[in-house]
């Protein structure tokens, strides 16, 4: 146990399960042992910048070749110096004249059940088209695009139209309100606005070009707007301002050269709230972010050229960003898009999905697995998932029973589990199994990517020794690391960069066990202290979770006269019944066995729904002012329902 002093997290958490890919699995992986991992990982640590310039010219195009690598001024990054390229160029014309020009690029699938499927050779007529609408509309380099749409092709090809014409979109995820919108189309100035009628969610029309509307009121720089027809509702359409997508399309030629940028032209700037509520615009620049989410996406998720790749995120965050988008279709993949929600018109509707494309790879999060095994594993029994090889997760650590789960009710036992460790401003995955080279540990990242170098330090700025937490940070500048926050220097090397001087603080808390494995334990704000016994929320919360009852759990710290905190839980049980005082005690004992009395939970609430963000993550901070018996006073404008907040109160009284 660490002492008060040095910062360092104390573990009270031993996993010792370890999964190696099977023999099958690993002899047709791109990087097939963990030799061939170290081998790799040692060549881009010796030397970072000649390992991405030589995969820079390789996986790119360029127009013209950078004549540098990086320059490094922290905390200000710029990669492959002078070189001029075209994201969009990357994804889509690269592939033309290849046998990829007819394969699939995105099979799409709407909430009502409507199916398109679009080559890479229609995808980049669609994006070249809009390319020439976007010129008409006078968007060109520089330029912001603000997008709050659906997740239809066309959000894809609006984004990728902004990168062939070299202006700048944000993505604003469409489930956001007017005033957020507006808060960032005035952060980012943003000239142009797209959208749609509405969205089908759970059967219903989200009103999207309303929100708009009154958002638009409020955003004095957006010129025009254009809207996509979608659900066929009626829309007010303000004359001079507003477009109809498919009008503007008709007359649109589908011949578009991509235009040569700047490798660091910004590609996009992308709101992540933060923890202090105002929300800041992570901005990524073309050609480093593009090589990450290119390799990354092929090293992690061992990319084969005959796959069917889901990743169920949406691309108003940075996973449907990379991950949908940019990684997949620079790598050639066919990528699996679906509209709408996972319990619609049954709970089943993502393994009916599996079954029907006979998805390969599923990338999906962590609050999802949670509700899937919630729901119960009859919506799983009846549909065959054989088509799968691959599972991964990301947004939140994965309580250890519920990648057990994942691993024999999904994976059949059969599929690896990546669990991708990464953030907004990292571009795309830090730490993650490659699959076919690293054993798995249920609830560990394992391993840094190549060119990935991690440090876990205390408050004196101290290495910390094997098992020991810390604040994790990251210690070489990376291709996809964010460029800054947009228009606000000051609060990215603020936040960032000044705690731990020339290392990038993630704001995470980690430790490496001594087989060199990483093990998130939550953000740095959270951390529970009691009497001077620093303990990382996912800890407690996997140790309920490993009881059959629990389906999820969110643990804080609440003020305490004698031990400085004591831990209050909120915890969501399976199925229907009815929580008793006596599961309540029996909660206790089992945490005490599971992880030791100092961190069995004082406080238990049983509660029928966590409060959580828009992508899913629980909202700790919120719960902590609950359990603190205070109103819940931060900003909740990121929260997904807030009736669980008045319910929780409730419980309270
Ligand atoms: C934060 C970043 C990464 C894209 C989606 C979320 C948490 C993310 C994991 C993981 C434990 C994780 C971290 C991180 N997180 N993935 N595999 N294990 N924690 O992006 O909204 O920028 O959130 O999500 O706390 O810092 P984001």
């Amino acid at each position: 146990m660490s002492d008060r002093s040095s910062g360092q997290i104390d573990t009270v958490m031993i996993e010792k399960r370890l999964f190696p890919p099977s023999d099958d699995f690993a002899s047709r992986a791109a990087i097939g042992s963990p030799e061939a991992y170290q081998a790799l990982y040692d060549a881009a640590q010796a030397d970072p910048e000649a390992f991405w310039a030589k995969l820079a010219k390789e996986e790119l195009h360029w127009f013209e070749p950078f004549t540098k690598a990086l320059e490094w001024e922290p905390p200000f990054a710029k990669w492959f110096i002078g070189g001029k390229t075209n994201v969009s160029y990357n994804c889509l014309d690269a592939h033309l004249q290849t046998e990829r020009r007819t394969k699939p690029a995105i099979v799409w699938e709407g909430e009502p059940g409507d199916e398109r499927t679009l080559t890479y050779e229609q995808l980049h007529a669609e994006v070249c088209k809009f390319a020439n609408v976007l010129r008409s509309l006078g968007i060109g380099q520089g330029d912001v695009v603000s997008i709050y749409m659906p997740m239809t092709p066309e959000l894809a090809i609006a984004m990728l139209a902004c990168a062939r014409v070299g202006a700048v979109h944000s993505v604003i995820f469409a489930g956001f309100s007017a005033e957020a919108i507006a808060d960032r189309n005035n952060d980012a100035q943003a000239k142009l606005q797209l959208t749609s009628d509405g969205a089908w969610r759970r059967g219903k029309v989200l009103p999207l070009k309303e929100t708009v509307d009154e958002a638009l009121a409020k955003s004095p720089t957006v010129e025009k707007c254009v809207v996509l027809r979608r659900v066929e509702n009626d829309v007010a359409m303000q004359e001079g301002r507003d477009f109809w997508w498919h009008e503007l399309m008709e007359q649109a030629s589908a011949d578009c050269p991509a235009e040569p940028v700047d490798s660091e032209n910004t590609l996009f700037i992308l709101y992540t709230s933060g923890s202090t509520g105002k929300p800041k615009g992570i901005r990524h620049t073309s050609a480093g972010y593009n090589l990450y989410a290119k390799k990354t996406f092929e090293w992690v998720f061992d990319y084969r050229d005959d796959d069917i790749f889901w990743c169920t995120a949406d691309c108003g965050w940075i996973t449907g960003h990379s991950y949908i988008v940019y990684g997949p279709l620079s790598a050639g993949a066919t990528v699996l898009m679906y509209e709408g929600a996972p319990n619609f018109p049954a709970e089943d509707r993502f393994w009916e999905i599996v079954e029907k494309y006979r998805v390969n790879v599923l990338y999906t999060a962590p609050t999802a697995i949670r509700a899937f095994i919630k729901w119960g594993d009859d919506h799983v029994d009846k549909h065959d998932l054989s088509s799968l090889r691959l599972l991964g997760t990301v947004g939140e650590g994965i309580n250890p029973e519920a990648w057990m789960w994942y691993h024999k009710k999904i994976g059949g036992e059969r599929c690896p589990i990546v669990d991708t460790w990464w953030q907004t401003e990292t571009g795309g995955i830090m730490m993650s199994p490659l699959p076919g080279a690293i054993p798995t540990k249920p609830g560990s990242c394992t391993k840094p990517l190549p060119g990935v170098i991690p440090s876990i330090v205390d408050e004196a700025l101290e290495e910390v020794p094997a098992d020991h937490g810390g604040m994790l940070c990251i210690a070489h500048p990376w291709p996809g690391m964010l460029r800054g926050i947009w228009r606000d220097d000051a609060r990215y090397s603020e936040q960032y960069w000044t705690k731990v001087p020339g290392k990038y603080l993630t704001g995470d808390n980690a430790r490496c066990d001594g087989d060199g494995y990483y093990w998130i334990m939550g953000r740095i704000d959270d951390v529970i202290n009691v009497s001077g016994h620093r303990l990382s929320t996912i800890e407690v919360e996997s140790a309920l979770v490993s009881h059959d009852r629990v389906a999820e759990a969110a643990a804080v710290g609440r003020p305490d006269e004698l031990k400085g905190q004591a831990i209050a839980v909120f915890v969501t049980i399976k199925g229907d019944a009815e929580p008793t005082e006596e599961l309540r005690q029996e909660l206790r004992a089992h945490v005490r066995k599971e992880i030791g009395a100092l961190a069995s939970p004082d406080d238990i609430r049983f509660t029928a729904a966590l409060p959580k963000t828009r992508s899913g993550k629980i909202m700790r901070r919120l719960l902590r002012d609950i359990a603190a018996g205070k109103e819940a006073a931060g900003d909740t404008s990121t929260l997904e329902d807030f009736s669980v907040l008045a319910k929780l109160r409730q419980n309270d009284e």
